[in-house]
């Protein structure tokens, strides 16, 4: 995409990308991914953070036109994941007198990046330290773990304007429209915006309260992210969800039925269980299939609903690989505060029940509902349905508490 103007000295120049089927290898990105770059066009010139070198093409033509002549004279590094720092060593090539600013863990891993001692090219930043480019004064703000160690904000004092490294950032590619008002903020949007902070940053939940509250007193009108829209708008709308993920609070009582299926046994179970909660009322009732589901979604969906239902097949004497990686996954994240019910399914041995129990009970207030409810290879009404009608009440409950 071309630069596009933030205020009058003020421009920006990352890309997008639409054609990496993934971010970090891993997480599929359906919308694509924006990676965001920011120019101040001050007495001196500060770009604030590169990019992922899938978009490094459009970056740095952009940057060209941005200073339409003018040197480059500081890069700001916000952290030094590679989606913001793979195109640092050609931007040094192009801006050969560029000053890198950056704090003390920053530039030690830029030496291990780029495998040269890059302190020469250094200016070391802390908390304390006053820069200016001009009229433009800086403030840094530590925020480790939001979402690498070294990661820090950035307050520009003229412009109130808050670089926030990752944090409020999103998948999605930028489509022309970089700012929140220029999007519509549906559940398609934040979708993206839950599965970004869930799965890149969730884990530093205590982390990202300690930096909302360091930047509660901070009059800020812009929050530039490195990824997704700019906040100018809407930012108490992404401020407030952020509060409550950062504390692993739900937005909602939802039920999520979370399963995995061999031969569509389990599945129809599931469907059946689903369809005695809507008689009773439930809505909005959501169901996934491990296998079918990057669990970048279902960590999403765990982050949004405090009701899940895990219904799980035995599988060589244990759990399904989906099932197990998706339970490994969210107590790495540490999710906590959520109401779960268990159903296993087992021809013979049916094991799975306790192996989750196992998984959830090292997680913080995992709080478990119902004994497992334990199914042989299918759904028998005469043997398991009271079991269900006790668990639906139990489920009904919670989602209309
Ligand atoms: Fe977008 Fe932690 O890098």
């Amino acid at each position: 995409m071309a630069i596009r103007k933030i205020q009058d000295d003020f421009i920006y120049v990352g890309g997008s990308d639409k054609r990496e089927p993934t971010f970090e290898n891993f997480f599929t990105t359906p919308e694509g991914m924006a990676y965001n770059s920011y120019l101040v066009l001050d007495e001196k010139t500060v770009l604030f953070d590169s990019v992922d070198r899938s978009v490094s093409k459009i970056f740095f033509n952009n940057l060209k036109k941005a200073l339409n002549g003018r040197k480059l004279d500081y890069l700001v590094i916000t952290h030094m994941e590679p989606d913001h720092s793979d195109s640092i060593e050609d931007l040094l090539l192009r801006y050969p007198d560029v000053t890198i600013v950056l704090n003390a863990l920053s530039l030690k891993m830029l030496n291990k990046f780029t495998g040269k001692d890059m302190k020469d090219r250094a200016m070391l930043v802390n908390p304390k330290t006053e820069f200016s480019s001009g009229k433009h004064s800086y403030k840094f703000i530590n925020a480790p773990f939001v979402h690498w160690p070294e990661v820090m904000f950035v307050y520009d004092n003229y412009s109130k304007v808050l670089f926030s490294a990752d944090a409020f950032g999103s998948f999605r590619a930028n489509t022309g429209n970089i700012f929140d008002d220029e999007i519509v903020l549906d559940e398609a949007y934040y979708l993206e915006q839950r599965r970004y902070y869930g799965n890149i940053i969730g884990k530093f939940g205590v982390q990202v309260l300690q930096v909302l509250n360091a930047i509660k007193d901070l009059d800020i009108d812009i929050v530039c992210p490195l990824h997704g829209v700019i906040w100018r708008s809407h930012f108490d709308e992404i401020l407030k969800r952020y509060k409550l993920w950062a504390a692993f609070q739900p937005e909602c009582t939802d039920i999520v039925i979370i399963y995995n299926t061999i031969y569509n046994h389990t599945s129809d179970l599931c469907f059946e269980l689903a369809s005695m909660l809507a008689e009773r009322g439930v809505k909005n009732i959501k169901m996934y299939d491990v296998s079918k589901t990057n669990v970048s979604y279902l960590v999403s969906e765990v982050l949004r609903a405090e009701n899940i239902v895990l219904a799980a097949t035995t599988y060589n004497a244990g759990l399904y690989p989906g099932m197990k990686n998706f339970l490994q996954d969210i107590a790495a994240l540490n999710i906590k505060n959520r109401n779960v019910a268990l159903i296993e399914n087992g021809t013979w041995g049916p094991i799975s029940g306790k192996y989750i129990t196992e998984i959830l009970s090292k997680m913080k207030n995992m709080n478990i509902i119902n004994t497992p409810i334990t199914i042989e290879s299918q759904y028998k009404p005469e043997k398991n349905e009271a079991a269900f009608y006790d668990l639906v009440d139990k489920l009904v409950d919670l989602y209309n508490k």
